[in-house]
């Protein structure tokens, strides 16, 4: 199983002062991503920052953008987050009723597609699109707020999602988002996690630094 990395979000970052949170971040070897978490108020409770803030962010970091659009209708944003450092473009399968038009057109821009699925949604829901994701982004919990706590049957639907690639010889990536922290990361691992999104765990904590070295150091060993 190869390793994961983490894609931390900035949902509860300093906006003021990202370039310190860019410094931290591209300082750890288990980070890969940036991740971005749209919200549009309509589609979750909260509304964050749209294309015009990840548009600014494009070229100050060496990290990539792995953008998570909780918004309804995304067919109509997609390329407004199409940047240099965009490698992933993830979508709610419960928000648009086009999912196969707008994963390709994700694809038509050089940038890779995800499918992410809320809690209640069963993976089957995306029977037939899972030859075209590059990445099946499971929530850990309710979107729309960070700090929440890991809903545990996101773990199951995480071996079973990672069971049904095998079977169907796919090698999209899994990402698992929310309520992800020191204590359940290895779980995570060995569930079948590759993309693991973090937010408050590290950002939030007393000691960023210190809180993903410890994520490096489990990671390396999970
Ligand atoms: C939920 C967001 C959060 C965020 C991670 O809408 O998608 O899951 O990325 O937040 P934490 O790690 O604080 O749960
Ligand atoms: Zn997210």
């Amino acid at each position: 199983m190869t390793k994961a990395i983490l894609s931390p979000s900035i949902l509860t970052a300093d906006y003021s002062n990202l370039s310190k949170t860019f410094r931290l971040l591209e300082s750890s070897p288990a980070v890969g991503y940036i991740h971005f978490d749209v919200m549009d108020g309509n589609f979750v409770p909260n509304i964050t920052f749209g294309g015009p803030l990840v548009r600014s962010l494009a070229k100050k970091t060496t990290l990539s953008f792995d953008v998570h659009l909780m918004v309804d209708y995304p067919e109509i944003y997609i390329e407004d987050f199409v940047t240099e450092n965009t490698e992933y473009i993830t979508v709610h399968a419960e928000a648009t009723v086009h999912l196969d038009r707008v994963l390709r057109q994700i694809k038509s821009f050089g940038v890779k597609c995800g499918a992410a699925l809320n809690p209640a949604t069963p993976p089957e829901e995306l029977d037939y699109v899972l030859d075209i994701v590059d990445q099946v982004l499971i929530m850990s919990v309710n979107p729309g707020y960070g700090g929440q706590s890991l809903i545990p049957s996101s773990l199951g639907k995480i071996s079973d999602l990672s069971k049904l690639r095998e079977e169907r010889g796919l090698d999209f990536k899994i990402g698992i988002d929310g309520g992800v922290n020191r204590k359940n990361l290895t779980g995570v691992c060995h569930a079948g996690a590759d993309i693991i999104v973090t937010g408050s765990a590290i950002l939030d904590s007393k000691d960023p630094e210190a809180e993903l070295a410890a994520f490096n150091e489990l990671l390396k060993h999970a």
